[in-house]
């Protein structure tokens, strides 16, 4: 079943055609790539999923929902949580108040029973804080649970966002280049942590990727994309032998 269908979407930025007419679907378990050189719209492409940008046309269904015109603040109660190219967190917070930060969207109190700290409260509180501490566990982040982001390392904190993301519960997480600025090692863990949030939680993924190695060990799909254009979308193998992917990567 298709969880995420893109029908014809385009976007402009002033003269620039960041998306053109781009249709794909993702299905319901799927870790699904995007690859393409620097400039493809790639980020474009999770910004209007994550509708942080309007479409100039087309449509985008969640679900069965047609989210096209959904407010970006209605998205993640939907079940869609992303990360972002360069991670965006709380530098001055602890890695356990920045997941927990991150799960407010579940919140199901009043002000005013939060203000007074009711039973109900106090007990969602400690609910936030059990289902915090399993994201903590599944990406072996003790270590650094109270820990300032600020002080941390690029790699601790970019998974400390896919922490953040996963805190919300989505049925869909969308990594905008996970492994950017890790280390072999680092992308190594990356790759059996998205084995374990795409199998053990049931998390469908789309990334955007540029390491290629990862891309085919992860990917069940790939889409390639140029100059706000889809090339190709298939499976691993199929998309490295295209000739026209191929040449939007190195030239003809
Ligand atoms: N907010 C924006 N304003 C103007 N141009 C933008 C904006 N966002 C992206 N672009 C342009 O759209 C194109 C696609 O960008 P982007 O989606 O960031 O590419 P990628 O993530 O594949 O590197 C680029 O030419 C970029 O300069
Ligand atoms: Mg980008």
């Amino acid at each position: 079943m298709s969880l995420l269908r893109m029908t014809d979407m385009s976007l402009s930025f002033g003269g620039v055609l960041a998306v053109q007419d781009v249709s794909f679907d993702v299905f319901e378990g799927e870790v699904f790539s995007i690859i393409g050189p620097n400039g493809a719209g790639k980020t474009t492409l999770f910004n209007l999923i994550s509708r942080l940008n309007d479409a100039d046309s087309g449509t985008l269904y969640f679900d069965d929902w047609d989210i096209t015109k959904t407010p970006a603040h209605h998205i993640a109660e939907l079940g869609i949580a992303r990360t972002f190219q360069n991670t965006e967190l709380f530098e001055h917070e602890t890695v356990l108040h920045n997941l927990l930060i991150g799960k407010h969207v579940y919140r199901k109190t009043n002000l005013l029973s939060e203000f007074c700290f009711t039973p109900r409260v106090r007990r969602q509180e400690l609910q936030f804080r059990r289902e915090a501490e399993d994201v903590i566990d599944l990406l072996d982040l003790q270590h650094y649970r109270d820990q300032i982001i600020g002080n941390l390392p690029y790699g601790v904190r970019k998974m400390v966002e896919v922490a953040r993301a996963l805190c919300i519960k989505p049925k869909l997480l969308l990594l905008d280049e996970p492994s950017s600025g890790l280390n072999p090692e680092e992308t190594e863990d990356l790759s059996f942590w998205l084995e374990d949030i795409n199998e053990e939680l049931g998390v469908t993924i789309i990334m955007v990727e540029h390491d290629m190695n990862l891309v085919s060990r992860s990917s069940n799909r790939i889409m390639a994309v140029a100059d706000g254009k889809c090339l190709s979308i298939g499976s691993p193998r199929e998309i490295q032998s295209n000739a026209e992917v191929l040449r939007a990567y190195l030239g003809d």
